[in-house]
């Protein structure tokens, strides 16, 4: 293995030595293994492939300043995983296997854990396939749980640097009463095209208001919305957008730094009142937004509003603290008052 340059990791796809599996047959989920060659085989009719009989998690190991090994509340994972199974009629990964996968998948891929100081992470991707071969539109018992990992640095290049975003005036992320609380991979898929669009014009992120009234902030393509008023922290109560775990992290780390917390519907104009507004989720951690612009047609020319936070390339200071507050949390350099750090022996 070559050497890897821990400070200047993005965010991606990475080889490493072994991915963790469990397959849930006959009733019974087997014993985790990990395969050497980081690959396995599936049938060309299973339902994944076909109807996206999928979902997924993600979730971060850190080395801490101390040199211990932590994963960030893997309890909160299988839960939400847990959760969508349901919804997609899949089996539910049990929570202690789900965590023991993950941490097996740390300990089998330690080389690619960054070490303390760098700022870099070790990602977590649990994710979960209906493999069952069949053409029939009905749930079967039969699916495997894969865990993977890759080292990340930042989603978007830097850390904790202003980015913006653009709310596209013609595409929906779920329908309402659809999948989007859900970590299913459909969602994603719908969000490509927007983001191939948003990206080719200079934005770096999506910001979907709520699908069919489109009066609300809903959440951005990749993670959830939270503005800054004051000293409140204000984030949307939709039940369409993905119950993000970094996000009721940090509503607790705002009310522990003496903040209000606010959650319910943000409509769209409220965007003016906000002093700073950000993405928050496991893979951007905290991401500011300078500025957001409202486009009609999101190919097309016309910006009809935009909303400035905080002047390009500067990053507001409720946005700096939280996100000192939580990165600090992870890396061990401040206490983990609600036990948040689960330690890898
Ligand atoms: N919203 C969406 C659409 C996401 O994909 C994610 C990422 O997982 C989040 C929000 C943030 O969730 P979490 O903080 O649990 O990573
Ligand atoms: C995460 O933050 O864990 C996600 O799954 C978001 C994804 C777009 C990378």
């Amino acid at each position: 293995m070559s050497q890897i340059d821990w400070d200047s990791l993005g965010f991606d796809a990475y080889r490493t030595r072994t991915v963790v599996l469990s397959r849930f047959q006959n009733g019974q989920w087997s014993p985790a293994e990990t395969t050497e060659t980081f690959s396995f085989t599936l049938d060309p009719f299973a339902q994944v492939f076909h109807y996206a009989i999928s979902c997924f998690e993600g979730l971060k190991a850190f080395t801490q300043k101390d040199g211990r090994i932590v994963i960030f509340r893997p309890d909160e994972n299988a839960a939400r995983m847990q959760r969508t199974a349901r919804y997609l009629g899949m089996p539910e990964p049990p929570a202690d296997l789900f965590i023991r996968m993950c941490e097996l998948c740390v300990k089998n891929n330690l080389e690619f854990l960054p070490p303390y100081g760098h700022g870099a992470s070790m990602y977590l991707r649990p994710l979960l396939m209906g493999v069952h071969p069949q053409m029939q539109l009905v749930p079967y018992p039969e699916a495997v749980l894969a865990v993977m990992c890759a080292p990340a640095g930042s989603y978007y290049g830097a850390h904790l640097k202003s980015s913006s975003a653009v709310i596209p005036g013609d595409y929906d992320r779920a329908a309402p009463k659809g999948s989007g609380s859900y970590k299913v991979g459909a969602n994603y898929a719908a969000t490509f095209k927007p983001y191939k669009i948003a990206h080719d014009q200079g934005y770096t992120e999506l910001l979907y208001l709520n699908s069919g009234t489109r009066e609300f902030v809903d959440e951005f393509g990749s993670s959830n919305f939270f503005g800054i008023k004051g000293n409140k922290y204000v984030t949307p109560l939709s039940d369409s957008v993905l119950p993000s775990i970094t996000n009721k992290s940090l509503q607790q780390v705002a009310a522990d730094l003496g903040m209000e917390v606010e959650k319910r519907p943000i409509p769209v104009e409220e965007l003016a009142e906000f002093d700073e507004a950000g993405a928050c989720g496991t893979a951007v951690v905290i991401t500011p937004m300078s500025h957001i612009d409202l486009k009609p047609v999101l190919a097309g020319e016309e910006v009809a509003c935009t909303w400035r936070f905080v002047p390009d390339g500067s990053v507001g200071p409720v946005c700096t603290k939280l996100y000192r507050q939580i990165t600090g949390i992870q890396f061990g350099e401040l206490e983990d008052v609600h036990g948040w750090c689960h330690e890898v022996r």
